[in-house]
């Protein structure tokens, strides 16, 4: 356990990206009206991901990471949820099937809702007002009241992951996420796309491959796995009032557990080591993650290291490296390098979407899918090259049509991003985008496991 640690001892702390409310007599009584609400996961569950992601550090699974940039109260809807959660799953098989590689997925999801901004102020037309800085802080509209900090959106944000995760633990274990439906969670705007065909493809050999083990007396009844998924939440633990409200000793351990969500993870502006952030999550027993950028050097990633896996347990840690199409060759290795010669047992994610935000001359920020599928390839090339592993994606998408990345199959133009851009913060892949990058995934899987059996071969 942590030693001199408590829920409220990041409050001692430099603390960054977390607006001061006006009324701190308001936050205080939110905080303690959460402190007394139901956990939304079981310590349990969040050891399960550990011992899951353990395996991802260990090579033998991959990590499958996704969903909104920012949840908001207005896209919350049953069918927004089946949607992505859909998408996700076809992705996941598209891995699993295609690179023959176990799949942990956790979504971006149930709580995902506060965002760091670069600035503190917005001005438009000569006013300023605070940054939206997600809808359980304050309104993405510009206007004075609704940028004002709110601590009732605390609970809301609350109940709607509440209920958001409800949803998804009814499609993960009761019969959506069965194998043979593989077919019907290919969404209809997709299907017509090459993208949908290509997955039909393989969604054909799946059926195929499930009659052959019935056949052999491999089913369902006899292999759960056939009919249910395990699926996780994830957010970035930026909001700590949020958090630490929902922070509680486990009754089984005796250890903290932050029952927000499975896992959550340190931002690239947050991840200063004397820093609030990296106090509170020292402290918890989840799974956590913690986003590496171009300006991340190897010393520092060490002393991170140091406090946020002083143990060095496998599974306790992923490193969500986030460099840049650009950057990725030249960044990547000096860090990889440091956290093998140490010993260091990490996950090693690739996020390809935070290093290639763009502004377009419209004036959408947005994300060419070139770089983004260039940023996987090159962080898979430097594992190659390195003989470490490549342990998973994490990235934003949506299970709507959106048209908020150019580039694709679909071949999305600066000019058409205006048709259905939708997203409170960053530019999202849509489906169709996230099933293409899913398949590109796939094929570097698959030449990162032959690599692997050469070596063994090898060895022997
Ligand atoms: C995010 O994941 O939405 C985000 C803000 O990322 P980063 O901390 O890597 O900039
Ligand atoms: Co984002």
């Amino acid at each position: 356990m942590a030693t001199n640690w408590q829920p409220n001892s990041w409050r001692g702390r430099d603390v960054r990206q977390v607006p001061s409310y006006p009324d701190a007599a308001h936050l205080a009584q939110v905080e303690q009206t959460l402190s007394g609400y139901p956990p939304l996961v079981f310590a349990g569950e969040a050891r399960k991901l550990r011992t899951q992601l353990a395996d991802v550090a260990a090579g033998k699974a991959f990590l499958l990471q996704g969903g909104d940039c920012a949840e908001s109260f207005a896209e919350f809807h049953p069918d927004n949820i089946r949607d992505t959660f859909k998408v996700l799953l076809q992705m996941a098989v598209v891995l699993t099937f295609g690179a023959a590689c176990p799949v942990v997925k956790v979504g971006r999801l149930a709580g995902q809702f506060a965002k760091p901004r670069s600035a503190d102020t917005e001005t438009v037309d000569g006013v300023e007002l605070p940054s939206y800085r997600g809808d359980i802080i304050n309104d993405m509209a510009f206007e004075t009241n609704g940028r004002a900090p709110d601590p009732d959106r605390l609970v809301r944000a609350y109940n709607q992951s509440a209920a958001t995760l409800n949803l998804l633990r009814a499609f993960a274990q009761g019969g959506f996420a069965d194998l043979h439906k593989v077919h019907r969670w290919n969404l209809d705007f997709v299907r017509s796309s090459p993208q949908g065909a290509r997955y039909e493809a393989l969604a054909a050999r799946i059926e195929e491959t499930l009659c052959f083990m019935e056949a052999c007396g491999i089913t369902a009844e006899s292999v759960p796995k056939i009919r249910e998924t395990d699926f996780y939440t994830s957010h970035e633990a930026l909001l700590l009032p949020y958090e630490q409200a929902l922070t509680r000793q486990d009754s089984l351990t005796g250890r903290w557990y932050d029952v927000s969500a499975h896992l959550l993870w340190i931002g690239d502006r947050t991840r200063q080591p004397d820093g609030a952030h990296v106090e509170f999550m020292r402290g918890v027993e989840n799974p956590i993650a913690m986003k590496a950028g171009p300006s991340l050097d190897p010393e520092e990633l060490l002393r991170l290291i140091d406090i946020l896996n002083p143990s060095n347990e496998a599974g306790r840690l992923t490193l969500i490296c986030r460099m840049g199409a650009d950057n990725v060759a030249a960044k990547l290795p000096r860090l990889v390098r440091a956290v093998a010669r140490e010993g260091r047992n990490v996950v090693w994610s690739c996020d390809p979407m935070h290093g290639n935000t763009v502004k377009a001359s419209s004036g959408y920020k947005t994300r060419a899918f070139d770089r983004i599928l260039e940023e996987v390839r090159g962080f898979f090339a430097v594992h190659r090259a390195e003989g470490t592993h490549a342990g998973g994606v994490h990235f934003e998408m949506t299970g709507q049509d959106v048209t908020e990345c150019i580039g694709g199959a679909q071949a999305i133009t600066e000019e058409g991003l205006s048709d259905r851009y939708h997203t409170h913060c960053d530019p999202r892949l849509n489906a169709s985008q996230s099933i293409e990058l899913a398949f590109e995934i796939a094929e570097n899987l698959r030449r990162q496991r032959d690599q692997d059996n050469a070596r063994v071969a090898a060895a022997s």
